[in-house]
């Protein structure tokens, strides 16, 4: 199935965040041993740095990486969107049981076709969901588009990892194991089928930087995390030059 493009991935990318939103948190705690979240703190703290006004958390899921750029300095707000009703209710559910629902909202939305206006936050993260988009590029380019000039995007993400012992110990683990927890938690083995596969399909962590570097931004970076598994990469949207109505290019 990871093989799948286009509105054909986007069907069945939805389909199985529906049938498998109510387990997500749970899942994602036994899959990292809880490493989710400190990835995503980490996410939030390096995204903001030095920022301010409002951050977007782009394909939000249940919201936690909203609700760490929500508690970064100088950030006065969050806003997480998520194309799935069910995805957005947990994580306002969540908002109100951390009592952060007057610092992050949470919207319906499209990743390819972001509801607001061009230059309108401070920074964009997106996490763990670069995968399940059916055109990268448009989705990467809508969180450009949405931040503001000196802003950045980052994004984390599971990338192939370099061959060698831990490669192989790790496709042991997601390709053996995560499909039996899948299966017993979640009771969904598709589901965490898909998710070592949809790795394999992705680019890796070099490719993805060169994406950013594409969309014009600057400063391109990228952290490996997880043993190796995980990559947060990140870059700047350029300043507009005194007098330019286009961003700077040196
Ligand atoms: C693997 S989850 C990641 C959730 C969260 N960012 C996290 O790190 O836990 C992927 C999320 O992407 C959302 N999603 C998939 N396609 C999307 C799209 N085109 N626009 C917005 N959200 C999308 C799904 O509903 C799901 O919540």
């Amino acid at each position: 199935m990871a093989e799948l493009k286009g509105p054909d991935k986007q069907r069945y990318v939805s389909e199985m965040f529906a049938r498998i939103s109510g387990r997500y948190d749970l899942m994602n705690t036994l899959m990292t041993g809880g490493l989710h979240l400190r990835w995503k703190e980490k996410t939030a703290q390096l995204t903001t740095g030095g920022l301010t006004g409002k951050a977007l958390d782009v394909a939000t899921g249940t919201g936690d990486l909203a609700f760490s750029l929500a508690r970064c300095p100088g950030i006065d707000g969050a806003v997480g969107v998520d194309l799935l009703p069910q995805m957005v209710s947990l994580a306002r559910e969540k908002g109100r049981s951390k009592d952060l629902a007057h610092k992050v909202t949470f919207v319906l939305g499209d990743a390819h076709a972001l509801p607001f206006p061009n230059d309108s936050f401070a920074c964009a993260t997106a996490g763990f969901s670069l995968r399940n988009m059916s055109n990268l590029d448009q989705a990467l380019s809508e969180m450009v588009r949405v931040v503001r000039p000196g802003g950045r995007v980052s994004t984390l993400e599971l990338t192939p990892m370099r061959p060698g012992r831990l490669s192989t110990l790790m496709r042991i683990y997601t390709q053996g194991l995560v499909p039996i927890l899948g299966r017993l938690i979640a009771r969904d083995r598709a589901a965490y089928t898909y998710l070592p596969q949809s790795v394999d399909h992705f680019i890796d962590a070099g490719t993805l930087a060169g994406r950013f570097q594409d969309l014009g931004l600057t400063g391109v970076s990228y952290r490996r995390l997880g043993f190796g598994a995980v990559t947060l990469h990140w870059g700047e949207k350029p300043k507009m030059e005194l007098g330019s109505t286009s961003p700077a290019t040196g």
